[in-house]
């Protein structure tokens, strides 16, 4: 089974990495410029692709023909969280994140679709319930909160695409994760949210085309 993952180098995508060489697949790693937690796992499984999600250029390097799992991982929080308040965001702050954590994924997508058609694969969209309209009480982070809205918008509509052609799609919510982008303040570790999620998509026939799914198994309203 091949699998690619974008922002591999680090954090959840790093964790999926690791994940998925223990189980025996190949991995293709995708990183924007750093590759050193990547290059340390020294498996033949192991293959580095450079890929910046937030650029229409090509990947630099070899892509398998077919592709059994597309793992949309890649995404920036943007400016801090003050930084995303009504009064100080900026419209390159939102063009900024919208640009990685929406567009990232259809770039991604059109670009490999024809592989994972090919294996008549999943592709998994990682967005988060910030993205949620109605698990949104709080407010505020509107960079965000909108750029992973539109990727629930945008991974349904490659599900209802792409069903069709024998592709599964889903959007998955990593729960609060300790990672950098929370600057490890998150409620689970990487190791449990990447067991929950690749559980998920291992049961993703269980779930309706395009469905919004935390690490839990849980359904996250749109
Ligand atoms: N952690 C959480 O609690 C949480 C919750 C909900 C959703 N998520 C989502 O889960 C995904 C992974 O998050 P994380 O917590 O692992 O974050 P992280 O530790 O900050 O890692 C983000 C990864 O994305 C990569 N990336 C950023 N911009 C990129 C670009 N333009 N092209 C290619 N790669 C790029 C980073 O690469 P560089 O090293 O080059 O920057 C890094 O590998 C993100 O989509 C995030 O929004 C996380």
């Amino acid at each position: 089974m091949n699998i690619l993952i974008t922002g591999a180098n680090r954090g959840l995508g790093l964790g999926f990495v690791k994940r998925y060489l223990s189980q025996g697949y190949d991995v293709w790693a995708c990183y924007r410029h750093e590759q050193t937690q990547l290059q340390a796992l020294y498996s033949d499984k192991l293959h580095l692709l450079q890929w910046d999600v937030g650029s229409d250029d090509a990947p630099v390097g070899d892509l398998p023909d077919n592709i059994d799992l597309l793992i949309n991982n890649a995404g920036i929080y943007g400016p801090s969280k003050g930084g995303q308040s009504l009064d100080e965001i900026t419209s390159d702050g939102m063009m900024e994140v919208f640009n990685i954590d929406c567009v990232g994924a259809l770039r991604v997508v059109q670009r490999l679709k024809s592989r994972v058609i090919a294996a008549q694969g999943i592709i998994a969209n990682i967005s988060s319930k910030m993205g949620s309209s109605g698990d949104n009480s709080s407010g505020g982070t509107y960079a965000y909160r909108a750029a992973k809205a539109a990727l629930v918008i945008v991974s349904k509509s490659m599900a209802v695409d792409l069903a069709p052609d024998g592709v599964r799609v889903i959007t998955l919510h990593p729960g609060w994760v300790q990672t950098d982008m929370t600057h490890h303040s998150g409620l689970i570790d990487v190791d449990t949210s990447v067991k929950g999620m690749t559980d998920v998509i291992a049961h993703i026939h269980d779930y309706e085309v395009g469905q919004f799914v935390a690490f839990d198994g849980q359904i996250v309203p749109y």
